[in-house]
């Protein structure tokens, strides 16, 4: 992305840069110094809080790339126009309509997880035995955690987990810009992609003869006949439920924990007052969210900050910067679970804001809660701990504690 022509590129592709995966804040302070970033000729970078509410909540932002060619015979949607991705990436009215459908199957369904969350969390915890030990917050705890959640809800057996997380860590690449992907990443999404439909179908077909009270079921016969998404668009919309749903819990759990660590006064409150996590778990999602940064396609000519971007632009959306804007959030950096008004961007907004938002949050608050409660003396082994290449969806790749006990 480098360009000698709009200096905010070099900033950029520091951020892009997986060796300062660790800490990209620093970057995301210098971009808050200007309200808006020119990338490329066609390319923008907006970072300031109240700009990206407004353009997350403008009808005129297509999630969907003009310059991207749909697939040539492309499959064709229920709504009769070509298929071309889920509707994470659909733009309303067609996505209203996919979305609400799987509203109605998912929101139910997760009213009563709760119980099924807390008893996930303690076994994992327990699984660690006694005496004192190290534990891997991602291996240990944030990564089974969300992956029984959704096979749970998918009504599909454990002993598919592992393979439902290993299509979940190779397809979340594909959610990084694409200048930021290798040629072999590309094709080796691009086949990930086939094997996910292929694994997919017999599963839903099984479904489809032999109904069951999971969310695939119920997407099968949800609403009308003549509304009701094909086979193609719900394909899509488990890909998504599973991409979505996995990396960024794991990394809410994780940067939760790590961040307790860092801020110790915090963790002992949390010990002693477990209905703190609601609070700490809202302060984490703004202070280091798990997704870092959205995008969007101007359709029509848009003013930002005073200037005017053209239709047909790609406009990046820097959640994690909006969030230490410090025109929105007194003392952006300090963590403070205490903070009123915490409406963070962690979540996204308008039309698209985030589907499994409660789930999300209940995972979190159990996972953090019993982690304060129950692992005694936790010490971090490595700070910073090493993280993933993933720019979107950041998080550490580990996390080492080393603890006393964890009691029961
Ligand atoms: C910590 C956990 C999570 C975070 C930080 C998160 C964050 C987000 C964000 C920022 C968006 C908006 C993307 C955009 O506007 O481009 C989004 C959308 C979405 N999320 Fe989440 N998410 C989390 C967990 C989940 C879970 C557990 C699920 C479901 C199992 C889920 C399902 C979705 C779906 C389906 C959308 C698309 C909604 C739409 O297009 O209407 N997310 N999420």
């Amino acid at each position: 992305m480098t360009s000698t022509q709009y200096p905010a590129a070099a900033l950029y592709d520091s951020i892009l840069d997986p060796a300062n995966r660790h800490d990209p804040y620093p970057y995301y302070a210098e971009l808050l110094a200007e309200p808006l970033h020119r990338l490329d000729e066609h390319v923008w970078l907006v970072t300031r809080y109240t700009d990206i509410v407004q353009l997350l909540r403008d009808p005129r932002m297509t999630q969907r790339d003009p310059r991207q060619p749909v697939a040539d015979p492309a499959p064709l949607g229920s709504d009769g126009t070509p298929f071309h991705g889920p509707f994470l990436v659909m733009d309303p009215p067609h996505h209203d309509t996919l979305r609400r459908q799987t509203m109605h199957q998912f929101i139910p369904r997760i009213l009563g997880l709760r119980p099924h969350i807390e008893r996930l969390v303690h076994g994992l915890l327990d699984a660690r035995g006694q005496g004192p030990g190290v534990i891997d917050i991602v291996t240990d705890l944030a990564y089974p955690l969300p992956v029984g959640v959704i096979c749970e809800l998918l009504g599909v057996p454990a002993s598919e987990e592992p393979v439902f997380h290993a299509f979940a860590e190779r397809l979340t690449r594909g959610l990084d810009p694409e200048e930021s992907l290798s040629e072999q990443e590309k094709a080796e999404l691009a086949v990930t992609r086939g094997e996910w439909r292929d694994y997919l179908t017999p599963m839903i077909a099984r479904r489809h003869r032999d109904p069951g009270d999971d969310l695939i079921s119920g997407l099968l016969t949800e609403g009308d006949a003549e509304t009701r998404m094909n086979a193609v668009e719900l394909g899509a919309t488990l890909g998504m439920l599973l991409i979505a749903g996995h990396e960024t819990t794991v990394n809410l759990v994780t940067n939760g924990v790590l961040t307790l660590l860092r801020n110790p006064g915090v963790l002992g409150r949390l010990r002693a007052d477990p209905d703190l996590a609601p609070a700490v778990v809202e302060e984490v999602l703004r202070y280091d969210p798990p997704v870092q940064m959205t995008g969007r396609h101007t359709t029509a000519p848009i003013q930002v900050a005073g200037q005017t971007i053209p239709a047909g632009d790609d406009i990046r959306l820097l959640l994690a910067a909006g969030n230490r804007d410090p025109r929105r959030f007194t003392d952006p950096a300090r963590f403070d679970p205490d903070r009123p008004d915490n409406a963070h961007l962690g979540f996204g907004g308008g039309v698209h804001y985030c589907l499994g938002a409660a789930l999300a949050r209940m995972e979190a608050q159990a996972a953090l809660s019993a982690v304060a409660a129950r692992v005694r003396a936790p010490r971090l082994l490595a700070d910073p701990p090493a993280y993933r290449p993933n720019m979107v969806l950041r998080g550490p790749a580990t996390l080492r504690l080393a603890y006393d006990e964890i009691t029961a």
